[in-house]
Order: C-alpha cells, then sequence, then structure tokens
C-alpha cells in the first residue's frame, strides 16, 4: 500500500510528482504530500488529507519550484489518515524528510529510545521514526547521509520502500527497499523513481528494480549507484520498459474499471497469445514445459492467494483436478502463512497475485521455499516480487489494472490457469486429443465470445443496476465451476457499491441462509447449462417459493430458469470449464453500474488499496 514517487534533475519536479502521484494513487488515497528541495537547498514539505487533488488544491498559489523531490499517496497503516500523519515527514530538525511505504515493526521501540534522546513527535507514525532514527544516526556519527541511511536501516525490522531527501542537496534522493517494490528510472543526467514504473514510463525506458536490502543513490549528472546494507556495491541490471502510456489512460470511459472490463476481449487474447498456436491448437508455457516434471511428480499442488486471486485460483483447483486428476488445495495465503501446513518437497505450490506484491502471498511463498516445495508464480506486474521470488511462473499479461477492483487481471488467471491445466493433461495423456483440442479452441474462441457479451449486454446491466442500486444486501448463488464465480460477482459488488453482498453455493441456501430471503433480498442465480443446471434450478425454485426476488445468469437459449427469473441476463455458451470466464463479465458490469448509478467513486472505493503490501 502507499505509493512513492520522486523525480531528481533539472526539470521542474513538481508536475512529475502529481502526475506520478495520480498513477500511483490506486496504491492508497488516505492523504497525500511531497517535500521540494528548492534551487536555494530549502526544504519544503506540503501535505494534506485526501487525494491527490486535495494536494492540488492546498498547494495552489504557493512556491513548489525545485528540481529534487519526492511524494507519496498514503493508505493508512499507523495513526488516522490526516494531514499529520500524511508523509513526507520531517525529523525534528526539519532538515531530512522522507516518505514510505511499508511498516516499521520495532518502531515502539526505536521510539522511545529517540524519545530519551531528546526527540519529539508529531505524528502517530512509524515513518516519523525512521526519519528522525537516520537524522539521529547523521548527527551522532557525523556521517554522510548514505551512511546514516544504512546505520538506521540496520536497526529497522518491518518492510519498506523509503525515500529521503535533505536540506542543501538540490541533487541527490537516497532510496532502499525491503520487501516494498521500488523502481529507478534513468534518464540523461536524471532519475525518477516510483513503488512502480506507471510514473516513470513517459520519461526513459531504463529502469533498475531495486533488489531487497539495497540504498541507491540518485545523484543528478552522476552514475547511478547502488549498495547493500554493509556498503558493498552492488551490480546494477538496467531493465528495458516494456509499458504502452495509453494503457495508463481511461481512453474515453468514465472510470478505468469500466475501461478495464471492456478490455478483456484483448487482454484474454494478450494472454493467450504466443502460448495457445491457433493453427496446431498447442499450448507452450515455458514456465510449465520447462518444469514438467516438478508439477507431474506433484504429491499435491497447492495455490496460495488473497481476494480475488483467490477466487480465480478456485477456479484453478476445479480446472487442474478435473482435468489432470493431481489433487489441489487453495488456501487464503494469510491463514496458511500462519498456520503451520504440512509441506514436502513434492508439493508444487502456486502463488497467485496481480500485483505480485501482495504481503501475505509472498509469506506464504517464503514459507513453501523454507519447506523446500517448487513454487510458481502467476501474475501480472512484470519484474513484481512474486514474480522474482518464484522458481519459474507464467505472466497473466493483461496490462496495467488501474481500478481498484480487479476485473481483467481475474479473466487473464483463469485463462492461465486453464492453459496450465491442459498442458499437464496433455503431458499425463488424462485428456484425449480431441479434447484438449476442443478445450484449446474454446480458449482461442472466448474473446470473440466476450467481446459478443460486452456489445449486448452492457445497455441492459446499466438498466438493471438502476433498478438495484438501493438495494441493502444481496446473495450470489452457482454450483461447481461458478461457485467461485458467485464469491466474485459478491466480493465485485461489495467493494465498489457498499453493498453487503454474499456468495455461496447453490445448495447450501437451505442449511442457513435461506432463512435471509424475503423480497427485499435479492439473489444472483448463475444456472448455465452445466451438469447441475437442473438442481441449481431447484436451488432458484426453493428461493422463488420464499418470496425471493432472482436475477439470473443463464445461456442466450435458456427456457427454465430464466422463466422462474424475475430478471435474466443472457450469456453465449462455451465449455463449463470456460464459463466462469463468460459468466464473470456480466457480474463484473453489475457491479460497476451500480457503483457508478450510486454516484460512488468506483476507481478509488472507500478503505481500500490495489496492492497490499502490509499484513
Ligand atoms: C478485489 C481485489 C483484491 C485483490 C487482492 C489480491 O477486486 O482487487 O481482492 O484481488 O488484494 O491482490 P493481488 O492479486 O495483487 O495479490
Amino acid at each position: 500500500m502507499c505509493g512513492i514517487v520522486g523525480y531528481v534533475g533539472d526539470r521542474n519536479a513538481y508536475p512529475i510528482l502529481i502526475k506520478g502521484l495520480h498513477r500511483l494513487e490506486y496504491r492508497g488515497y488516505d492523504s497525500a504530500g511531497f517535500a521540494l528541495v528548492g534551487k536555494n537547498g530549502e526544504l519544503n514539505v506540503y501535505k494534506c488529507k485526501g487525494k491527490v487533488s486535495a494536494l492540488e488544491n492546498f498547494v495552489e498559489g504557493k512556491d513548489v519550484e525545485g528540481s529534487c523531490g519526492i511524494a507519496h499517496t498514503r493508505w493508512a497503516t499507523h495513526g488516522e489518515p490526516n494531514s499529520v500523519n500524511a508523509h513526507p515527514h520531517y525529523s525534528c530538525t526539519e532538515n531530512i524528510a522522507l516518505i514510505h511505504n511499508g511498516i516499521i515493526e520495532n518502531w515502539a521501540l526505536l521510539k522511545k529510545a529517540l524519545i530519551r534522546e531528546g526527540y519529539e513527535f508529531k505524528s502517530e507514525t512509524d515513518t516519523e521514526v525512521l526519519v528522525n532514527l537516520i537524522e539521529y544516526v547523521r548527527n551522532t556519527n557525523k556521517c554522510s547521509l548514505l551512511d546514516a541511511v544504512r546505520g538506521a536501516l540496520k536497526q529497522v525490522i518491518g518492510a519498506y520502500a523509503i525515500a529521503v531527501v535533505e536540506k542543501g542537496r538540490e541533487d541527490e534522493i537516497i532510496v532502499a527497499r525491503q520487501s516494498s517494490p521500488l523502481v529507478v528510472g534513468i534518464g540523461e543526467g536524471e532519475y525518477f523513481l516510483a513503488s512502480d514504473a506507471t510514473p516513470i514510463v513517459e520519461y526513459t525506458d531504463k529502469v533498475v528494480y531495486l533488489q531487497d536490502g539495497e540504498i541507491a543513490v540518485l545523484t543528478k549528472n552522476k552514475p547511478l549507484r547502488v549498495v547493500n546494507f554493509d556498503n558493498a556495491e552492488c551490480p546494477i541490471d538496467v531493465k528495458k520498459l516494456e509499458m504502452n502510456i495509453s494503457e495508463l489512460e481511461k481512453g474515453g470511459y468514465k472510470h478505468f474499471m469500466l475501461k478495464e472490463i471492456h478490455e478483456q476481449p484483448k487482454t484474454i487474447m494478450d494472454c493467450l497469445r504466443g502460448r495457445l498456436s491457433p493453427d496446431s491448437y498447442d499450448v507452450i508455457l515455458s514456465g510449465v514445459r520447462d518444469n514438467a516434471y516438478r508439477f507431474l511428480s506433484a504429491r499435491r499442488i497447492i495455490i496460495v492467494a488473497c481476494g480475488t486471486s483467490w477466487h480465480a485460483s478456485l477456479i484453478g483447483e476445479h480446472l487442474i483436478e478435473d482435468l489432470c486428476r493431481i489433487p489441489v488445495e487453495v488456501e487464503y495465503a494469510s491463514e496458511f502463512r500462519y498456520r503451520n501446513p504440512v509441506l514436502s518437497p513434492e508439493d508444487v505450490v502456486i502463488a497467485v497475485s496481480q500485483s505480485g506484491e501482495t504481503a501475505d502471498t509472498l509469506a506464504a511463498m517464503s514459507l513453501a521455499k523454507a519447506a523446500g516445495c517448487f513454487v510458481f508464480g502467476i501474475c501480472n506486474v512484470i519484474g513484481s516480487s512474486v514474480a522474482r521470488a518464484s522458481d519459474a511462473g507464467c505472466y497473466i499479461h493483461v496490462g496495467p489494472e488501474i481500478s481498484v477492483a480487479s476485473t481483467k487481471a481475474f479473466t487473464g488467471q483463469v485463462t492461465v490457469f486453464a492453459m496450465i491445466a491442459l498442458t499437464l493433461a496433455n503431458t499425463l495423456t488424462r485428456i484425449s486429443r480431441d479434447r484438449f483440442e476442443q478445450l484449446s479452441k474454446a480458449l482461442l474462441d472466448l474473446p470473440a465470445l466476450v467481446q459478443a457479451e460486452l456489445d449486448t449486454l452492457d445497455a441492459p446491466i446499466k438498466e438493471l443496476a438502476e433498478k438495484f442500486k438501493d438495494s441493502r444486501d444481496f446473495i450470489y448463488i452457482g454450483r461447481g465451476y461458478e461457485f467461485p464465480v458467485a464469491l466474485e460477482g459478491a466480493l465485485k459488488l461489495k467493494e465498489v457499491s457498499y453493498i453487503h453482498a454474499d456468495g455461496y453455493p447453490a445448495a447450501e441456501m437451505k442449511h442457513g441462509p435461506i432463512a435471509l430471503i424475503d423480497k427485499t433480498m435479492p439473489v444472483l442465480a448463475i444456472a448455465i447449462p452445466d451438469a447441475l443446471y437442473e438442481k441449481t434450478a431447484s436451488n432458484v425454485q426453493e428461493v422463488k417459493a420464499r418470496g425471493g426476488v432472482v436475477i439470473s445468469v443463464v445461456s442466450n437459449d435458456d427456457e427454465m430458469v430464466s422463466k422462474m427469473s424475475d430478471y435474466a441476463i443472457r450469456v453465449p455458451v462455451t465449455d463449463p470449464c470456460l464459463m466462469p470466464v463468460l459468466v464473470s463479465i456480466p457480474l463484473q458490469l453489475f457491479a460497476y453500474y451500480i457503483a457508478d448509478a450510486k454516484g460512488l467513486d468506483v476507481d478509488q472505493p472507500r478503505n481500500l488499496a490495489k496492492s497490499v503490501t502490509v499484513e
């Protein structure tokens, strides 16, 4: 959580910082601020509660000149979201300013020690402790700022990406990383830094992803220097950034969420491209192919993930067990990491994460690695921590997902799971060549079917959303492959519209939740043509018999469930194991249009952040 951005060079830093903060706002938007070192070396901090736009209003008319600056958008962990707790934080003397993404775990102990040395604190944050610790080390040891940062970080336990500037040093920023992402962009005599590459992409395509335990010195017109905490020089691996600026703009859509929903025909195609041959129908996922023996000899596969990625993983479980007959377990990463799971080197652990930075997922991966498991990553953000911590992996290639509510990453993850299952099933000869080709072809047909859905469903779902925008609660039901889709549909509604929604396996209704049914409790029932269709139809009957209002998601040619329902959303049909992709699209649109009809901030729902880098 929290986004950090910085610039040092000859340009005016303020516009770069503000634009960068807007790009990073998906990471948190409780407060925002920046620090600038001006031409004469003066160090000024500007910060306020609220979004980046509030910060822009706040500094209107103020002097924001300076070509060295750091900026921050916050998702509050320590201390309530207000302007005092907002970053950057000054040290006591106001000589040093610091921004921080992450958590300093031993802040209380360090704070006590600093108070004993006469330090005073204005905020409740762990960050203010760190900036004062740096100042303390600098003053006590009479050392350089770099050595002070090193000395302070050696005493710190926690996760962080930090950037530090100092009064009188308008040509230098010091940055460091431990378990929180940090990218340095290298320009002509200038440097950029950010939590991810999105604020950097329009200035340079040369980037360095800092590793854990590295400190970088960004000095205008000087080569980049990277050292570890013991001051040993570290190798610098400059990567070429492959990112398109247009992917970071709304492209005419009102919100990123709507844009990303509509991008899915393309993103599913991008995910399949180069991996599934439209001629031979063969699937080539090099990360799976090159490690096939690990998967094939696996005692079981354990999938760890959070949130939407966890829902996609449940579909992955169905796909792999269904097609490959390999036992699969899906775990919340946050539970797995703390419950002392039984693991062995014969287990394969798949970590699924859009951002590749989710703290719990990373911790679950470490646990699995320590137990000798083979760890395979499925993520979207290139070069992310999950990608780097995996033994092998597979990107979903859906492009930057800016909306806090995940949509295209979900369908990308399901698409990748389908390709993994097909590859393994084929290698294990658990499915016939005919079935393999049938599913490969169905995967290739998905983008066109999703496009057809978007063309026909967008307007009617907008109308439907208008009818249900004032509902207080919702139940989503589905069975088999569609149960995780029900969970995901309910999560989407909750997070963007703030309507309480629960997902249930349809048959579980009668074990409790059916008590909730009355005419004020709409039930969204997924009843597509699969082996469980008749059974789901009976579950819908049970709801109707108790006066419930039913919105069903049914096939284009459905006759039975659509007749029982108050409203029916009709979707095209493909193989049941790929239907989760086609069913999730209208549920995404439904959540979006309800939130928009309520006038809510769809892309940045309250209390949420896209990248959950704290546990
Ligand atoms: C929901 C959503 C979250 C994320 C979760 C995991 O729309 O976006 O539930 O899915 O925080 O994030 P990643 O996939 O980045 O690990």
